[in-house]
């Protein structure tokens, strides 16, 4: 079967953990001369190599032939270690053990000597999640653990872990791994698997993973299944980004006050399957780049592009005052915040590009914008008023079936013939999808990291939707990347169903009808979904 990079590369001893040093060389040196903590508590940010560092240490402390700190990997006690047949060594996901009753257990059991190993090692991974209860008991034991036990804690929330915890372990804070030695593991891994790997390809892979060796692999996997020959234009595509000329093109055209130009940058890109959000991100990205420009003389440190388009961000920077670029920074990130909530990405991405030509408030544009949103807003207060609304008779009659689109930029701003039936309409139902072990195993032929991502999850239809229920930082990281993850798995959903879902996140008891209803008639972008069409601004519902 295949298995997913990150888990393949999980580092077997010290040395393989990368960008650490502080953390693995005390670590080793620790374990070789035996005089080790029994409580260490590992903290920092997701995928930085806490549970590797753990492994490794039950492994070191308890092998058979442990070399300068590190562990063999393979006399019996490591690799039974490593298969889980040795029950000495256990990891715990505390978020799911987190009562008192799962602690006082494992104090039960902690104080009997270890049957094959030296050392029962505890691995307790989101310590934070453990109830009062359950800490107040883990404390007993780790005021004065037994001889023979080692605890480890991990958590990504330290803020989250009671002094009282803290201050009885040894604490290690593992940082976020820098672009540079991110790039040159990826760089290693290619060429132990025989996949070609640009340098810049592997330096962009890094600076999207933003210092977690665990998406950078999770970037990689899904590089190659486009590709064999990884280059930037594989990251760009897999990654649903824009190319470097878009950036300029779009910041060009916004910055010269013209929208219609830059919703074409915009359309132009929207035919390659960008992901909106990860636009926003770059489009921040290289507005923060032109203030930098415009601030520091040499700004070669400070700016991450080749020398070409540094000297571009640098012409660019030229052309506009710092105020207007630091406006637009801000209403991009407004705008970054919105768009995790909304279906209509593009949309969103749209309207924030329009107000980005006219980052100057008193243009006449943004006057025209706040005008229909206005308009719109006494429009609606009309539409609402009964004795406007035309004869219900009239309206008996079945309303034709509309677009998708359509029927988005009109759900509750239909002025059409009908009053808004309220009261009748009703939503589609939010149904357990019984179906949903088949989809997964369409998904794991077409994208293995992002089956491996998914294995607990479940799914619930709602009409159109495809709710899934799935809260693994991976699946999110995933779907947040990569435009073609979410195509493998819309794929996968079609060949079990012969149907188009669009996907989304399910969330337990939102579901609740009157909850629902009130969500979708009190969604402000509904009304300005209109107004925005009026402004030539195409509507499309995603996702
Ligand atoms: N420092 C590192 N050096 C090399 N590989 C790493 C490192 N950190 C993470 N990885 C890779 O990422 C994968 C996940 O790492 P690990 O489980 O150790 O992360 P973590 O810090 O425990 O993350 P989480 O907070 O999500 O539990 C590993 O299997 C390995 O492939
Ligand atoms: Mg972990
Ligand atoms: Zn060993």
């Amino acid at each position: 079967m295949y298995q997913a990079l990150y888990r393949k590369w999980r580092p077997r001893d010290f040395d393989g953990v990368v960008g650490q040093d502080h953390i693995t060389l005390t670590l080793k040196n620790e374990v070789a001369s035996g005089k080790f903590s029994h409580a260490y508590l590992f903290t920092g940010s997701r995928g930085t190599g806490k549970t590797s560092c753990s492994k490794i240490i039950a492994k070191a402390v308890n092998c058979l032939h442990p070399a300068d700190g590190n562990p063999c990997n393979e006399c019996e006690v490591c690799r039974g270690i490593d298969d889980g047949s040795i029950l000495d060594v256990a990891e715990i996901d505390a978020a799911s053990n987190n009562g008192v009753d799962n602690i006082r257990q494992l104090r039960e059991e902690a104080y009997f000597m270890p049957s094959v190993a030296k050392y029962r090692v505890y691995i307790l991974d989101e310590c934070h999640m453990l109830s009062p209860g359950a800490v107040n008991a883990l404390l007993k034991i780790l005021e004065e653990p037994p001889e023979h036990v080692i605890f480890i804690l991990a958590t990504t929330e330290i803020h989250k872990v009671l002094p009282t915890i803290l201050s009885r372990c040894q604490r290690f804070d593992f940082k976020r791994i820098k672009s540079r030695v991110i790039a040159d593991r990826l760089l290693y891994i290619c060429g132990q698997e025989g996949l070609s790997l640009s340098e810049d390809a592997a330096l962009l892979i890094a600076r999207l993973a933003d210092g977690g060796m665990r998406d950078a692999l999770s970037l990689l996997d899904l590089c190659a299944s486009y590709s064999g020959e990884i280059s930037v234009g594989t990251v760009t595509e897999a990654a649903g980004l824009a190319g470097q000329d878009y950036l300029f093109s779009i910041a060009d055209a916004a910055l010269a006050g013209q929208p219609a130009e830059a919703l074409a940058q915009v359309h132009a890109l929207s035919e390659n399957s960008v992901d909106f959000s990860r636009l926003c991100e770059q489009l921040v990205n290289h507005y923060r780049n032109l203030m930098v420009a415009s601030t520091v003389k040499e700004p070669e440190d400070l700016i991450q592009a080749t020398p070409e388009d540094l000297e571009r961000l640098q012409a660019q920077a030229k052309k506009v005052p710092l105020g207007r670029v630091m406006e637009g920074i801000d209403l991009l990130q407004d705008a970054m915040g919105r768009l995790s909530r909304t279906a209509f990405k593009r949309t969103e991405f749209e309207m924030a590009v329009i107000r980005l030509c006219s980052a100057n408030p008193a243009s006449a544009l943004e006057e025209r914008v706040t005008r229909l949103e206005q308009a719109w807003k006494d429009g609606a207060v009309r539409a609402a008023a009964p004795d406007e609304r035309p004869d219900p008779v009239q309206a008996a009659p079945a309303r034709p079936t509309r677009t998708k689109r359509a029927a988005a930029a009109s759900r509750s701003a239909d002025p059409a013939p009908g009053p808004a039936p309220k009261e009748g309409q009703t939503l589609p139902e939010v149904e357990p999808f019984p179906r949903w072990a088949e989809v997964l195993e369409q998904l794991q032929k077409r994208n293995g990291a992002l089956y491996g991502a998914m294995v607990d999850s479940r799914a619930f239809t709602r009409g159109e939707m495809m709710l899934v229920d799935c809260t693994g930082e991976m699946f999110r990281s995933l779907l947040r990347t990569s435009v073609a993850a979410k195509e493998s798995l819309r794929d996968a959903i079609f060949a079990v169903t012969g149907q188009k879902y669009n996907l989304g996140p399910y969330t337990p008891g939102k579901y609740a009808v009157a909850e629902q209803k009130q969500e979708e008639e009190s969604d402000p972008l509904d009304g300005l979904l209109k107004k925005a069409s009026e402004l030539g601004v195409p509507v499309e519902l995603k996702e």
